[in-house]
């Protein structure tokens, strides 16, 4: 039995439903079409925090890693800590750029903060140097995986974020703000900042996005049909 009520829904509700072969990838490609990068995102909330949690755990429990190293990790920040983080974040910026240049930062930051929560994902450091140590023969490739296994905890909490009727997007204000989320929020030396995923019920809509031509990025052998 799981922890997770998320979880034990899911089980409940498609207990009776076939698996696999169904042609049922379309709801889980189409979400993930529909994410997006929302910069313009309010305090409302979409959905209780305690679900955003469950998400959250739900993902993090659940994506893949390299050997099931499982060594991402998350803090989810919440209403005024998701203020202070964003506060923070200025104030530190604000001691590196020349003004002109954090006029603008500042208005990108205000947007951020104008949202309900941030994710901030990490990688666990402590896990990838016991890996490093069990398996030599990999050693440089362990913080390649864990980076890659964090990357798709990320998609997929930022599209089920947005499934929920959130819009958020992904920052990257490390390692700028490393030292002060770790005396804040009492995060391990070890876990790695790697990015920052703030969310919000969104008031704009995305931008237009481009995309380069499939044939040059998707090659096909062997087809049959
Ligand atoms: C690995 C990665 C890093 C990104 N870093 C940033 C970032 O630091 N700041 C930002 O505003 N957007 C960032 N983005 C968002 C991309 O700019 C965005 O996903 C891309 O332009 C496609 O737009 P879409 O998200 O609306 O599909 C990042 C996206 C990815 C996948």
């Amino acid at each position: 039995m799981s922890d997770l009520s998320i979880e034990q829904g899911m089980n409940e509700k498609f207990a009776s439903q076939s698996k696999k072969g169904q042609g049922e990838s379309e709801a889980f490609l189409s979400a993930f079409k529909e994410r997006r990068t929302y910069y313009q995102i309010s305090k409302n909330a979409a959905i209780p925090d305690s679900r955003v949690e469950e998400i959250v755990k739900y993902t993090i429990k659940h994506v893949p890693s390299s050997f099931n190293g499982q060594t991402t990790r998350a803090l989810i920040l919440f209403n005024e800590d998701h203020d202070e983080f964003w506060n923070t974040t200025s104030t530190i910026l604000s001691s590196m750029l020349p003004a002109d240049q954090m006029a603008k930062t500042q208005q990108r930051l205000d947007g951020f903060k104008a949202g309900h929560g941030t994710v901030l994902f990490f990688d666990d450091e402590s896990v990838i140097r016991q890996q490093q140590e069990a398996f030599k023969l990999y050693a440089d490739n362990f913080p390649i995986w864990a980076n890659q296994s964090n990357g798709m905890a990320q998609l997929l909490i930022w599209t089920a974020l947005e499934k929920e009727g959130f819009g958020a997007s992904l920052q990257h204000y490390n390692p700028l703000v490393d030292a002060a989320v770790q005396t804040k929020w009492k995060v391990p030396l070890e876990w790695k900042l790697l990015a920052q995923m703030p969310f919000g019920v969104p008031t704009g809509e995305p931008g237009p996005k481009d995309f380069k031509p499939l044939d040059e990025r998707v090659w096909t052998a062997g087809k049959k049909d």
